[in-house]
């Protein structure tokens, strides 16, 4: 077995320790490699960590500033790429101290006063997923725009609503795109509520159980932009739902992504041939020299694999960890960084294809004409003339049967034909036959009718402050 030359004393931790820690070891439980990503974090919760600190006398004034300028001077290396992160010292919180303390001598020493790793880890962890709800919810806001403009863009066109993907009823365009609007704008609340409760700070718990040093944990929350501290110190330092929640908020996001992934898959099939995608979201075969290919909807909706695979990968990591904090915890990072990567990729690739996107309007309204779509509109009709559903809808079904064989649609059929299956049925029904009538019919909340969905459109463009 290898060890390490260094001894117990290079570590931060080693003064109980004989022996080095083994080479496997220190590259089996390292974190930098990616908890790097933290380091803004680290260094500004260290920053006003130490101001506190100073404010009760636990460091002197020039320690103080000579611990911010260290920091500050490490934060500057760090985004230079010149500051050397070292495996041996474990992770983020490590090699920014221990590169402090080398930097500043005993003055670095006293800044992990009355805080611990557990603490520190969980703070950076909360200030950087607070950014990154800030940043999704931008991106939420950017795609819902686009759904917002081509609503209003296609306000009137038609095309077939779908239920088991077989052809229901007739829709506006918009009204589906508006679907999306729904679906996204229910993510945003999701992102601001999450931030709300992630948003206390857990610095001041330290280990678990606090700590007897006087401190103020208020001051450091406020200086650092938290509504509050957490409660208690033992559930802040074994806390991960924080993570799960945004992750799982972020699952519905790619989940949302994915079904409309799979519509544009669809929808941009010649078989379909709805929309086309722009040639700059394609690409080609490398055989057949026809094929242009919908790759980004279907790599959007092949990642939301590795985004559930991150959900799941949290809940199970917690799903058996006694209080408090566990080494187990520090896996909680890499699938969260993957899924804020993957999930803000997805959404801005997919705002930038819709902008991009074109709708065949006079297709769309062609596959409204076929499919009987209108028979409900002529049991509704029936229902008006005092027939009860069932017995109308039994009556329609005989009529649709009737087309079926005839080779045609509702409307193609005369008035005598119609009155043959139900005598209550008069000249007026043609009204309600043409897909116009029946879109426009639909009149009650949340319906397709044309007034309905240009309110909807007026609405979100006021949310999102369209003018
Ligand atoms: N790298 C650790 C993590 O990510 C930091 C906390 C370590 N705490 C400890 N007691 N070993 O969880």
């Amino acid at each position: 077995m290898t060890e390490t030359k260094q001894g117990g004393s290079a570590k931060m931790w080693g003064g109980r320790f004989s022996e080095g820690t083994a080479a496997s070891v220190e590259a089996f439980s390292a974190s930098i490699h990616y908890d790097a990503r933290l380091y803004k974090y680290d260094i500004a919760g260290s920053k006003a960590h130490a101001a506190m600190l100073a404010d009760h006398g636990i460091l002197t004034r020039e320690e103080l500033v000579a611990i911010t300028d260290g920091l500050s001077a490490i934060e500057k290396e760090i985004e230079q790429g010149i500051f050397t992160f070292r495996r041996e010292l474990e992770d983020i919180h490590m090699n920014i101290e221990k590169s402090l303390v080398e930097r500043i001598g005993p003055a670095g020493a006293k800044l992990h006063s009355a805080r611990s790793r557990n603490d520190q880890v969980t703070l950076d962890f909360k200030m950087y997923l607070r950014d990154q709800c800030d940043s999704l919810i931008d991106l939420l806001d950017a795609i819902c725009r686009v759904f917002v403009m081509l609503a209003r863009k296609y306000l009137g066109h038609v095309m077939p609503g779908y239920t088991h993907m077989q052809r229901a009823q007739p829709v506006q365009i918009a009204h589906h795109l508006l679907a999306y609007y729904e679906m996204f704008s229910r993510d945003r609340e999701r992102m601001v509520d999450c931030r709300k409760r992630l948003n206390l700070s857990p610095l001041g718990c330290a280990a678990m159980a606090g700590t007897g040093l006087p401190i103020d944990r208020e001051q450091v929350a406020r200086a650092l932009g938290f509504d509050g501290v957490t409660a208690n110190s033992m559930d802040t330092s074994g806390d991960r739902d924080y993570a799960i929640e945004f992750t799982s908020d972020c699952t519905m996001i790619q989940l949302h992504l994915s079904r409309l992934s799979e519509e544009l898959v669809l929808w941009s099939t010649q078989e379909f041939n709805f929309v086309n995608i722009s040639d700059k979201f394609c690409t080609g075969s490398s055989i057949m020299p026809q094929k242009k290919n919908p790759d980004i909807p279907e790599l959007i909706r092949g990642k939301s694999g590795r985004v559930v695979g991150s959900l799941m990968t949290l809940i199970t990591l917690v799903k058996g960890l006694p209080l408090t904090y566990n080494r187990d915890l520090q896996e909680d990072k890499e699938p969260v960084f993957d899924t804020v990567d993957t999930v803000s990729a997805s959404l801005a690739i997919m705002a930038e294809l819709l902008e991009n996107l074109r709708f065949n309007t006079g297709r769309m309204a062609e596959a409204t004409q076929t499919g009987c779509m209108t028979a409900t509109d002529l049991a509704d009709y029936l229902v008006l003339k005092n027939v009860p559903f069932r017995e109308a809808h039994s009556i329609v079904g005989r009529a649709v049967a009737y087309c079926l064989e005839k080779g045609c649609e509702l409307p193609d059929l005369t008035q005598a034909e119609l009155a043959g299956f139900s005598p209550v049925i008069g000249k007026d029904v043609y009204e309600v036959l043409s897909v116009e009538g029946s879109v426009n019919s639909r009149i009650s909340i949340g319906g397709t009718a044309l007034q309905r969905v240009q309110e909807a459109v007026s609405a979100a463009e006021t949310r999102l402050g369209i003018a």
